[in-house]
């Protein structure tokens, strides 16, 4: 298959602009995608962030203002990896200068940036937009998906989509960007974790009618650059009671981000439960997808059972990888990139797709909604906020 070249850049060479860098490299272990992206160009304002892409051939562009990049006529898409606070400015200037973007969640720093960046998304059709939402390309993620869609539920009972992790236990973690209002946005924990969450309800139709919120600020200071103690101000852990429908059907779904659950390294889990069937995943245990429902156990008669099905490592875009091997973090990374080339070149078919800009705006009515709530113990209506 003649594969059609891409040349990629990113902006922001920090934790996820590596991580993207790294994936791209391991491109060759797709079968018969219809794009080849070269990573050549990186920008960060810190020099030395720029150091490590010496690692990676194809790289030959190297600036510390991303507008050189936006002027660079052979580059076709562009990773945007930065604080909050910058999506708007640095999306939209990537958008108007006509270059693709897979940008990163929680696009824009509230609902008024979000917007901002749609508006230039519609300004600008040559741009293809998407954002960044690995953890539904899991294999097991993808077959509890196919599962709900299959309509195997039956009459829905409830669901439930979270995001876990635990570092922040350690009160003597240095503060650091994310745990600060000002970069990471008044949602906090939401902004950061709150798309892994909802990009599967919102694409199974989930939109929530009313939102419950229930926020946390746990720890409320941390050492700053100096060791002192400074306020962090961000929301730790959120949980949202949402009221949503499926096949017409009110159901209790269940939305929770945490940085403080005991024990949780980046685990994203969903369950969804109906009278005739029931599936769940976690990333935990990452092989496996349980499925509930009714069996005739041989002499013990009808009863209800968890079955538990070991996935492999395929998900949406075929790997050559063997089927029965494991599948981790830098896969999704890897096959989400592929569903986003794919979808760009008009090739991912009926495959499971990236997070649109619509849904990324809908995220944040829904955070708004969840911190209304919380300050007031009612439930409010993302439709409220939604201002478009
Ligand atoms: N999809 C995921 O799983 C995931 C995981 C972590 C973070 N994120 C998101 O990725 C984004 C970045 O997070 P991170 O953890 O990589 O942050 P980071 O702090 O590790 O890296 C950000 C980088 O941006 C650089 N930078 C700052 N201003 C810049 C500018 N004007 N131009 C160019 N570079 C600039 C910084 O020097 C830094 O190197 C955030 O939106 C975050 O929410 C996504």
């Amino acid at each position: 298959m003649n594969a059609k070249t891409v040349n990629i850049a990113i902006i922001g060479a920090g934790l996820m602009g590596r991580e993207i860098a790294a994936a791209i490299q391991r491109w060759p272990a797709l079968i018969d995608h219809p794009v080849r992206p070269r990573l050549t160009a990186v920008c960060d304002i810190n020099p030395a962030a720029l150091d490590w892409f010496d690692e990676i051939e194809t790289v030959t562009t190297k600036v510390t203002d991303y507008h050189d990049l936006l002027a660079d006529a052979t580059i076709d898409v562009v990773y945007v990896a930065v604080r909050h606070d910058l999506h708007e400015r640095i999306y939209s200037d990537v958008i108007s200068a006509g270059k693709s973007l897979l940008a990163e969640k929680p696009f824009g720093i509230d609902e008024s940036a979000a917007l901002a960046i749609l508006d230039a998304v519609n300004a600008h059709p040559e741009s293809f937009v998407r954002c960044s939402s690995e953890m539904p390309f899991f294999p097991g993620a993808q077959l509890a998906i196919n599962y709900v869609l299959s309509g195997a539920l039956g009459t829905i009972v409830e669901a439930r989509n979270s995001f876990l992790h635990a570092s922040d236990v350690d009160v003597t973690k240095p503060i650091g960007w994310k745990r600060q209002n000002k970069y990471c946005g008044e949602a906090g924990v939401l902004n950061d974790l709150g798309l892994h969450t909802w990009h599967v309800p919102l694409r199974l139709g989930w939109a929530p009618e009313t939102v419950y919120g229930v926020l946390q600020n746990i720890v409320t200071q941390r050492p700053g650059p100096d060791g002192a103690l400074v306020d962090c101000d961000t929301w730790d852990n959120a949980v949202l009671y949402s009221w949503a429908s499926h096949d017409g059907v009110r159901f209790p779904l269940t939305t929770e981000t945490k940085r403080i659950d005991a024990g949780q390294k980046n685990t994203w889990v969903f369950e969804a439960i109906g009278l005739d069937g029931g599936v769940r995943f976690s990333t935990k245990n990452p092989k496996l997808v349980e499925i509930f429902t009714v069996v005739d156990v041989p002499g013990g008669g009808k009863e209800q059972v968890w079955q538990q099905i070991d996935v492999g490592s395929q998900s949406t875009w075929p790997t050559v990888t063997g089927h029965n091997f494991e599948f981790g973090f830098s896969d999704s990374i890897l096959q989400m990139w592929a569903a986003f080339l794919a979808e760009r070149e008009g090739k991912l078919g009926d495959r499971f797709s990236c997070v649109t800009p619509q849904e990324a705006v809908a995220t944040h009515a829904i955070y708004l909604a969840g911190m209304k709530s919380s300050a007031t113990g009612i439930a409010c209506s993302p439709e409220d906020d939604l201002k478009q």
